[in-house]
């Protein structure tokens, strides 16, 4: 691996120009001055052209390969879809720039496994996990590192939205906001759990998958809409992640429930609200909009950290493949891909 030492501010090329981009672009607006994203690359050109118009991109590709061969980069940001991420990411490392790559890093535990090997000691690679650095959930990781509610022994993390459920003219929100959930045989674990799995090793340490059942309801999708899974942390906490975007009555988009019982407290978010109810009671309020697309800043502000102190990445790929150990542990533990549950 190249020394890296950036200077002033970061040049980075961006590949994909999709749905998430639009946050990665307010991320990089927001962190002006430090860097820049100076290239985009997506076969779809006229998507591609449109960030570029949008956010005062100056070069637009059709291809990464011929972004990457013009040069001119210090770092690359990939937003692509999952299927293509392992072929990006080793083009990206066979040019030494350091990188940020959207989750799933690949499609599966193995071939993530296989990669992170293969380019390990080319290129710095982070993964961009950006659930855990949410404004309340590194409130709730201090607290709980403070003690606040002593030793945890059990939690449950639920999220119930109607993202999959037909609305008056037969759409599905969640699909008309991201349409390729609709082919994804691995679809709310891999795509949307994935960030709760890795949050909640963020707060509780390491976890092991014990059971999972997975479903599906919604006729549209080729994966699954529901998920009961069962975990335990190293320090013996039961911990519950209970899923479904097919849920008649809940709103139609995300927000997280999550209570953590220690020996001493409970710490509880309730959508915009976080508590800590025991010995040192706190309640603090968010702007939900703005913790989100703070998520995106602060995990790129993160990047940009590490590659200057030359820090080790919180979310650097031999962590991330812990939380893909515990995705795949629930497809695996369901037998879903083997089509044992429907
Ligand atoms: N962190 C989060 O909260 C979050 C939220 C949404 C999506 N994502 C992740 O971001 C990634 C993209 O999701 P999206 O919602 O933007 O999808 P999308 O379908 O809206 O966009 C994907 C874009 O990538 C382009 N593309 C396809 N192959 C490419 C390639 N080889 N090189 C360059 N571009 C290519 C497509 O033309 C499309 O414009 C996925 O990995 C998804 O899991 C993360």
């Amino acid at each position: 691996m190249s020394t890296y030492s950036p200077r002033g501010e970061l040049r980075i090329g961006l590949i994909g120009a999709g749905w998430v981009t639009q946050h990665h672009l307010t991320a990089w607006r927001a962190l002006a001055g430090r860097a820049r994203v100076v290239a985009i690359a997506d076969p779809d050109r006229a998507k591609a052209q449109d960030r570029a118009a949008a956010f005062g991109i100056a070069h637009v590709y059709e291809d990464a390969a011929a972004m990457l061969a013009a040069g001119g980069l210090d770092a690359v940001d990939i937003a692509a879809p999952r299927a293509a991420h392992a072929d990006l990411v080793r083009q990206v490392s066979a040019t030494g720039l350091p990188m940020i790559c959207q989750k799933p890093l690949a499609p599966t535990l193995a071939e993530a496994q296989a990669l992170v090997a293969e380019v390990a000691g080319r290129s710095r690679l982070m993964v961009h996990e950006n659930w855990r650095f949410r404004a309340y959930y590194r409130d709730a990781a201090h607290w709980l590192k403070s003690g606040r509610i002593g030793r945890v022994k059990a939690a449950r993390l639920v999220l119930a939205t109607s993202g999959t459920v037909p609305d008056a003219e037969g759409r599905y929100p969640a699909l008309e906001r991201q349409p390729f959930m609709r082919t994804e045989t691995r679809m709310l674990v891999a795509e949307v759990l994935i960030h709760h799995l890795d949050t909640l090793r963020m707060l509780l340490g390491p976890l092991v998958v014990s059971a999972a059942v997975l479903s599906r309801t919604c006729p549209a999708l080729a994966g699954e809409d529901g998920a009961v899974i069962q975990l335990e942390s190293a320090g013996g906490a039961g911990i519950q992640l209970f899923a479904s975007f097919a849920v008649h009555g809940a709103p139609p988009s995300q927000a997280d429930w999550l209570e953590i019982i220690g020996e001493t407290g409970t710490l509880r978010l309730d959508g915009a609200t976080l508590s800590c109810m025991g010995h040192a009671p706190e309640t603090r309020h968010y702007d939900l909009a703005e913790t989100y697309q703070g998520s995106y800043t602060a995990t790129l502000a993160h990047f940009l950290d590490a590659l200057a102190s030359g820090a080790p990445f919180e979310t650097a790929p031999e962590d991330n493949l812990e939380t893909l150990r515990l995705v795949e542990d629930c497809y695996r533990l369901s037998g879903w891909d083997a089509g044992e549950t429907a």
